[in-house]
């Protein structure tokens, strides 16, 4: 008897990836505090918000300060306003959603961590490996078993379903955080077939949907029949540069009924409970987001970042370095040159380059030998730090 604490945690590594490296690089930097490093680590946006945002939470900000525009709690699945724009959203990739399937979150970090909450610890959960570390962390803390599917060079970072690897729970990010690498339609139908087959609950992250390009899917849904098998998760993070302003979704379908009971409704259950909804200016602003001069204003900086993304891939290709990413995504997943391991790449490129990127081998066991580097930095810090990345490599 007694107080303890959850023993689950024990398991996990003793700080998160991106903590971390933070620490690292806050120490590295105070004891060089001339060196200017570039930041390409974490993948946080440097683009400020689009101007129809900041107006939009001006606006909201201004209504709150008024008797009758005063919001008090706002509803625990988002505001209507802000659903039938997602709605919308979706529209333009062909799928149809009702309102109510939309839960509005601060971001789909926190829903990808609190999603299993009404699902059994008993679920066996497929997580790819290398992939965002949440999924992982938060499965461990609830205790459930956790089975890894390979991403490697050979599939080129995309692990297809494989019968002797079976999850209740299945994660999949695409375009994938960190490999950048991403899904096809068939590809997709592919895990949707086999979570069909097994009864499994598909949890789709596509938070770095506003980087696919060409006919790649931009959603699950997209793929017929995922609507019984699938739960989807975004954020307003990548695509409206929210990543302090914390604004996301899920998607529950309503047909998705697990030991006969909907999980939309087990979902609402929980978010009354336990979540009080998101600000309604920040849901204003993210409502701004998806109008149609928000998407052009929006798009000036997602071309922006993908320009960078060119600038890297680029020298990739003219250092002969090996690489996924950066056409899809926002990341560039590069194999260590000289046969390094992640951290001790790591530790080159801090101390020799002042570059800042994260070690592959933070991601997962198969990340090991890789860095990940983003394209969310200014443009002046990318091509500085591609300039440097060359030095580097001259200099050996
Ligand atoms: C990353 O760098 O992997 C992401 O920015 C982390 C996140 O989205 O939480």
């Amino acid at each position: 008897m007694g107080i303890h604490i959850n023993e689950q945690y024990n398991e996990l590594n003793e700080s998160y990836l991106f903590a971390e490296i933070a620490r690292k690089v806050a120490e590295y930097q105070k004891a060089n505090p001339d060196k200017k490093l570039l930041k390409m680590g974490i993948g946080d946006v440097t683009r400020p918000l689009a101007r129809c945002v900041t107006d939009a939470m001006k606006k909201a900000s201004d209504e709150m300060g008024t008797a009758e525009g005063f919001h008090g709690y706002g509803p625990e699945q988002g505001y209507a306003f802000l659903r039938e724009a997602i709605q919308n959203y979706y529209k333009k990739f062909g799928v149809e959603l009702d309102a109510d399937e939309i839960f509005i979150s601060d971001g789909a970090k926190s829903d990808c961590g609190n999603f299993p909450d009404i699902l059994s610890t008993d679920c066996t959960v497929l997580i790819p490996d290398p992939v965002y570390p949440v999924y992982a962390d938060t499965n461990v803390m609830a205790g459930r078993k956790i089975i890894y599917s390979s991403a490697n060079e050979e599939n080129h970072f995309l692990p297809m379903p494989d019968e002797s690897k079976v999850g209740d729970i299945i994660y999949i990010c695409s375009p994938n955080n960190p490999t950048g690498a991403c899904y096809s339609r068939e590809q997709l139908a592919a895990w949707v077939a086999f979570a069909k087959k097994h009864n499994s609950l598909i949890l789709f992250d596509a938070a770095y949907e506003c980087f696919v390009t060409g006919d790649l899917p931009h959603s699950i849904y997209e793929i017929e029949g995922a609507k019984d098998v699938a739960v989807e998760l975004c954020s307003f993070s990548k695509k409206a540069g929210f990543t302090g302003t914390r604004c996301g979704y899920t998607v529950v379908p309503k047909r998705i009924v697990i030991d006969g009971a909907v999980l939309n409704k087990l979902w609402i259950r929980r978010q009354t409970t336990k979540f009080n909804g998101v600000a309604y200016i920040v849901e204003r602003g993210a409502e701004a987001a998806l109008t149609d001069e928000g998407e052009k204003e929006v798009s000036e900086n997602i071309n922006y970042y993908r320009e960078n993304a060119k600038i890297m891939t680029d020298t990739m290709d003219e250092l002969g370095i090996y690489y996924t990413g950066g056409k899809n995504s926002p990341y560039v997943w590069l194999k260590c040159p000289f046969g390094m391991k992640s951290w001790d790449f790591f530790d080159e490129m801090l101390t020799k380059a002042g570059i800042v990127g994260t070690p592959g081998a933070g991601f997962g066991t198969n990340g090991e030998g890789f860095f990940r580097l983003t394209a969310f930095s200014t443009r002046e810090t990318t091509i500085e730090a591609m300039k440097r990345l060359k030095e580097y490599m001259q200099s050996r």
